[in-house]
């Protein structure tokens, strides 16, 4: 028999107690109001109702405090007496730092039974009789174990708010109180002072009569619980007066710009708000990228599908587009952007430019405007600027900050955490850049700023155009002259973007050479289709027979269309159509008609000029006869994931004979058979891009691929699911977590 106390017979703990009836044989509900103890009693939201703690404590396995944080202590100190060792406590109060104290002098120590939880979810009324069994669904609810938590306890709590349905993350305690009180406490002390602001003017009621729509959403938390927020105001006083002043100063800079007419300043800041909230809408919503969300999107291929038809257009390229805003940012005069990709990674790099002080507007459908701000016009921002799982970003960003006069702070994903920027702030540090990575040169990078950067000759120990780009974009500010030399080539974005906003790049062979001193004039930029997301359906199109597909408007810059060679060694029949010159960028349509593909050995001069399509190549290679070769690729262990291993495992689930050396892999192609692959489920380790290949490996597949958490694929290529399906692939998005594997 499996029983749980409920102390606080409310909306909130009369709806976990609807909700957790599944894992309960009997709950018992406590509450001082016999009003609300007999509702509770009488829609059936507990078994009993008690006004005997003694013997209801000593008989519970869980107890829920669902009272007044400041309530916390003196219920805390009736119970004590009676509590079983085992019995576990949580709560779940808005703060949490006031109430671990409260435990602390109740038992003078934090029980490590007790774990204290926030569940983010209300509603306009309160009381039991408004409780309902699905307040919890798809909500948020936040945990904030200690060291000393007893794990057991913890998945008890766990298992408690998974079964009402909501989405469980952790916190530490402090920084759960720091965030609340800017996210959920503020909003509601404002909600309340509107509100009373208005209803004591003299004709409130013909106000209120008019006070509809804003008003009303803007008000809707000023229904709150008074007693609660009295509490919460109280018990987490530092940090809201802290937010209340951060709050006021900024109405203030508002209240002298609607005086003195300003309304650069007004646009500006509704501006940067607006792009804001659609920026933390849209990663709410869309993505695990923030890790805001656990919010998972499984990919299921659904064989068998047809042959690919027709004509599509890819997004805008990733890699022009990041470039289009740190350029754009940094020029002199308003840059106008076409074509721009609204994928995560780009994403990150606008709104780090907003958070340096850069009015933009947009993105809307892809055309972006920067109101550039000169090289000395990037202002220091209020916190770490976060990346995502954006490696360019950080990489080239890295150059930009270390020669701005502030300091600043670049964080990431889990996935970009985990790759080495020392390869950027090694030759920064030659530079004069003060750079602190963490161990093994990993994010986040810490950069002091105010230093003197001097020009610097550097020969790249690989070919990697993020650090050419962080090199020659440093060299805008360095004395003197700054040059890279690769030993291979790499895509040369930055130098043509660099020209088309009139700076001078200098060319010689391998090596690109910029000098200190000019200016950035503001420009109109045409982003092409990503050369990088074509490839999808290059190999999609290539491997599934009767295909013919065409990609329009895709860049085939000399410095990326390795794919394109590569595949037609392999027997692939592409067509380069109306080939023409978008801003600097040659661009075409890549027509692509089925044929049977055979196994090569991969020149090595093509691998830089390829380097994000081998995920993909690899399934092509697998649908090919014969054996493909891949060598010189040791830079694929360094990208999102490492590329070789993740790709050799899916391989080697799928039925696919695989040898993986250090720097590259040997594939034995399938392709004499119709259905190459066999069904698996696989994880993509936060890598879109092995999301997208193992997707499309469901084309030749027997049976369905599962693939783990593709949120990431929102990276780089939003609506590559819907765009697949509308050339009647078979492949479905599945929301939510998959149960176990196995
Ligand atoms: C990029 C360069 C390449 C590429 C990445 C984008 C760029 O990285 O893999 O997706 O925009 O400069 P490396 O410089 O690490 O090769």
């Amino acid at each position: 028999m499996k029983q749980l106390l409920v102390i606080g017979l409310g909306l909130i703990g009369g709806s976990v107690a609807l909700a957790a009836r599944p894992l309960y044989t009997r709950i018992v509900g406590m509450d001082l109001d016999p009003a609300e103890r007999q509702a509770a009693l009488s829609l059936g939201v507990v078994d009993a109702v008690t006004e005997d703690l003694a013997s209801a404590a000593s008989a519970a396995d869980l107890i829920l405090l669902a009272v007044p944080v400041l309530a916390v202590e003196s219920v805390l100190r009736q119970l004590q007496p009676h509590l079983r060792p085992e019995t576990v406590i949580t709560d779940v109060g808005s703060c949490k730092v006031v109430v671990a104290e409260a435990a602390q002098r109740v038992f003078g120590h934090i029980p490590t039974q007790l774990v204290l939880g926030h569940p983010i979810a209300g509603a306009e009324k309160s009381g039991v009789a408004a409780a309902l069994p699905d307040l919890f669904q798809q909500r948020k609810v936040i945990l904030t174990p200690q060291a000393e938590t007893d794990p057991q306890a913890l998945a008890q709590v766990r298992q408690l708010w998974q079964t009402c349905g909501a989405e469980v993350l952790e916190m530490d305690m402090q920084q759960h109180d720091q965030v609340l009180a800017r996210t959920s406490h503020l909003p509601h002390l404002l909600a309340y002072s509107l509100v009373d602001t208005l209803a004591s003017q003299d004709e409130r009621l013909e106000m209120f009569r008019y006070a509809a729509g804003g008003f009303r959403d803007f008000t809707r938390i000023a229904a709150s619980d008074p007693i609660m927020w009295r509490d919460i105001f109280l018990a987490n006083r530092e940090a809201t007066l802290s937010a209340l002043d951060d709050f006021v100063a900024g109405v203030q800079r508002l209240r002298s710009a609607i005086d003195q007419a300003d309304g650069d300043h007004l646009v500006a800041t509704f501006t940067r708000a607006k792009a804001a909230r659609d920026y933390f809408t849209a990663l709410l919503n869309a993505t695990g990228y923030q890790k805001m969300t656990d919010q998972k999107i499984n990919f299921i291929t659904q064989p068998p599908s047809g042959a690919l038809q027709g004509s599509i257009r890819v997004p805008g390229d990733k890699s022009i587009s990041h470039r289009s805003i740190m350029l754009g940012a940094l020029a002199e005069g308003t840059t106008q952007v076409k074509g721009f990709l609204e994928g995560e990674d780009a994403l990150a790099t606008l709104q780090t430019f907003r958070d340096l002080g850069v009015q933009i507007e947009g993105p809307h459908h892809g055309e972006v405007t920067i109101h550039g701000v000169g090289l000395h016009g990037l202002q220091a921002p209020k916190g770490p600027l976060y990346l995502g799982n954006s490696g360019t970003s950080m990489r080239l960003l890295a150059g930009i900050l270390a020669a701005q006069p502030f300091d600043t702070e670049l964080t990431g994903d889990a996935s970009l955490s985990k790759r080495p920027m020392n390869r950027v702030a090694d030759p920064l540090r030659l530079m004069g850049a003060k750079i602190e990575t963490q161990e093994g040169g990993r994010p986040p990078l810490k950069i002091t700023g105010g230093q003197t950067l001097r020009g610097i000759d550097y020969t790249l120990p690989m070919a990697s155009a993020q650090v050419k780009s962080c090199l020659l974009l440093a060299g805008l500010w360095a004395e003197g002259e700054t040059s890279t030399t690769e030993p291979a080539p790499t895509r040369d974005h930055t130098e043509r973007m660099l020209r088309g906003f009139g700076y001078a790049v200098e060319q010689q062979g391998a090596t690109a050479r910029v000098r200190s001193g000019g200016q950035l004039q503001a420009t109109a930029i045409d982003i092409p289709a990503d050369i990088s997301s074509a490839t999808f359906f290059l190999v999609a199109a290539a491997m599934t027979p009767g295909s013919d597909l065409t990609l329009e408007h895709v860049g085939i810059n000399p410095t990326r269309d390795g794919v394109i060679h590569i595949l037609r060694l392999m027997g692939a029949d592409i067509e380069i159509q109306n080939p023409r010159e978008i801003g600097g960028e040659p661009v075409a349509d890549l027509r692509i008609r089925a044929t049977p593909l055979k196994g090569i050995d991969i020149p090595v001069d093509l691998v830089p000029l390829a380097i994000d399509e081998f995920p993909a190549l690899f399934i092509a290679a697998a649908c090919a006869e014969g054996t493909t070769r891949l060598r010189g690729a040791e830079e694929l262990r360094v990208k999102e994931s490492d590329r070789i291993q993740v790709m050799a495992d899916g391989l080697a689930a799928l039925g696919i004979d695989c040898t993986v050396v250090e720097d590259g892999i040997d594939i034995q192609g399938r392709g004499d058979q119709q259905a190459v692959f066999g069904s698996a489920r696989l994880p993509c380790y936060h890598d879109h891009r092995i999301a997208m290949s193992f997707a499309i490996a469901g084309l030749r597949s027997a049976g369905s691929i599962i693939i783990e958490d593709c949120a990431t694929v929102n990276t780089s290529f939003p609506g590559f699911a819907e765009l697949a399906r509308s050339l009647g692939c078979g492949l479905e998005v599945q929301q939510g977590d998959l149960p176990p594997a196995g």
